[in-house]
């Protein structure tokens, strides 16, 4: 396994430091909490062992914890056969033993002191420098008795803790959640983690719209016609109905997720790539969102949700959510933003797709076919192996002038460091350790997010069904019209040539 630390953009050494320089890794005491459950089977343990696999993250040991009672021995099988699973690069058997050889399990029901014995034992092989990070991956519910638990057993100084999503279920909520961990934490220890934010992808949002002179001139509404950012899933519940039922499509998805990659797509230019500039421009974005209108949102369920063990029989969540959100500022004034999501849907997708306003087009002779196929498309594949296309209408060859889409393509895949790719956890963990905010959502963020869906959230529109295997209920043409929504493709992505 290379060494992939230099691919890193680091300080040259010998560089003048500068504020966009992030902290040095220090030696990490990492402490798992939920280290059984789903997500840390899936992403966090084999994100973790990756890390410590290609050395971006030496010198770290990790302490389990969570509700059953496992010895050390059992939790490194159970890792094991999860980096395995789950787990997106291979490892050797004895790559695998100098992870291993780094985990140990404490359970929740040994108490606060065990596990500061377990995190000092940890600190003293590690040495003086060694730092803590502890990640909740556990319900909200249970992360407030972490952090009393935290503070209880001493673990707070030195410390930084990863939070996951929901930040509350609305703006009340959140504010008594922030308030609560900052009785314990300062808001510089707390990372909110929102895995989107994580991909690849979603960096090169960023990239393509700031480093690129044909593009960020014509980033807003003088151009732009409209935006889609639509994430529909194959998936079902996933035997998560206790966490879906109370939470729904809107809260696990959208006031997460896909406004955190809006904010990306619509802020302005940040003064430089550092947390505090980035989440001023993410702030302002949300700021500027309108209230959210209850009659420009589409909340569906499919048929036989109600019927799902540990679902209501007269169920009122959300599977499926369709909205415009309006950014009523300089830039995005008058451009609608439709976003998308809904779990049994006919495709798994994660696109961005601007659509840039109509050239004139009487100079075409009738029957040229300009404009039939709808506007030029800037499309944005936010999959791990990110694709980008970008659609334009050009002549078919052959006599007369007739017109057809075409379409420019790049796809990481073709370049050959599609390997070099960093799972969205993978990346959000090293941040965290590396002391760096930028790809994390502040209090005041969620707070407004919160404020801004109030009147969602007071008054939802019914659900409304929709089949299993389909793109959500009827009513999602009226809310998009007179344009269209660009699920399914009409055009394949072209695959790239092996
Ligand atoms: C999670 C949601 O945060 O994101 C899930 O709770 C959803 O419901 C998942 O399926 C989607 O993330 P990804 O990265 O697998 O597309």
């Amino acid at each position: 396994m290379p060494d992939r630390t230099q691919t890193i953009a680091y300080p040259a050494p010998g560089s003048r430091p500068s504020r966009r320089d992030p902290e040095p890794l220090a030696p990490h005491v990492i402490v798992l909490f939920g280290a059984t459950g789903d997500l840390a089977k899936r992403k966090l343990l084999p994100g973790l062992a990756y890390l410590q696999q290609s050395k971006f993250t030496p010198d770290v040991r990790v302490i389990g914890t969570a509700t059953e009672d496992l010895t050390s021995d059992e939790f490194r099988e159970r890792a094991r056969k999860a980096v395995e699973t789950f787990g997106t690069h291979k490892m050797s058997d004895e790559e695998w033993a100098q992870f291993a050889d780094r985990l140990e399990y404490v359970p929740v029901t040994a108490g606060p002191d065990a596990l500061a014995s377990a995190v000092k034992a940890a600190e003293e092989l590690l040495g003086p420098d060694a730092r803590r990070l502890h990640y909740l991956s556990v319900p909200p519910k249970a992360a407030q008795a972490v952090i009393a638990m935290l503070r209880d057993a001493g673990l707070v100084e030195r410390a930084r803790v990863v939070m996951e999503k929901p930040f509350g279920d609305d703006l009340a909520t959140a504010i008594d959640l922030n308030d609560f961990v900052h009785e314990t934490f300062d808001e510089s220890q707390i990372f909110r983690i929102d895995h989107f934010l994580g991909k690849e992808a979603a960096l090169n949002i960023l990239a393509f719209r700031f480093a690129n002179g044909l593009f960020e001139p014509i980033w807003n509404r003088n151009f732009i016609d409209h935006v889609q950012i639509d994430i529909p899933e194959s998936l079902g519940l996933d035997q998560r109905a206790t966490f879906y039922e109370p939470t729904g499509a809107f809260k696990d998805m959208v006031v997460t997720h896909l406004m955190q990659v809006m904010s990306f797509v619509a802020m302005e230019p940040p003064t430089a790539l550092e947390p505090r500039a980035i989440s001023e421009e993410k702030n302002k974005v949300f700021r500027s969102m309108l209230p959210i209108n209850p009659g420009d949102v589409v909340r569906g369920q499919y048929s036989g949700y109600r019927g799902e063990v540990g679902v209501a029989p007269d169920s009122d969540t959300e599977t499926f959510i369709a909205l415009k959100v309006e950014i009523d500022n300089w830039r995005w004034a008058g451009v609608p933003f439709y976003l998308r999501t809904g779990k049994k849907m006919a495709e798994g997708q994660r696109i961005i797709s601007i659509a840039f306003k109509e050239a004139p087009k009487t100079m075409f002779p009738s029957g040229s076919g300009v404009g039939s196929e709808g506007p030029d498309h800037l499309t944005f594949d936010l999959a791990d192996s990110s694709r980008v296309s970008l659609s334009f209408y050009g002549k078919r060859p052959g006599p007369g002038m007739r017109l057809e889409k075409l379409s420019m393509q790049f796809s990481t895949q073709e370049t050959g460091s599609a390997g070099d790719v960093l799972e969205a956890y993978e990346r959000l963990i090293l941040d965290a350790m590396r002391g760096d905010h930028t790809l994390f959502t502040t209090a005041e963020g969620i707070e407004s997010l919160w404020d801004r869906s109030a009147p969602l959230l007071e008054d939802p529109p019914p659900v409304k069904p929709y089949q299993p295997g389909t793109w959500g209920p009827n009513a999602i043409h009226q809310l998009i019209a007179p344009r269209a929504w660009r699920l399914p493709f009409e055009r394949e992505w072209r695959q790239a040539k092996q």
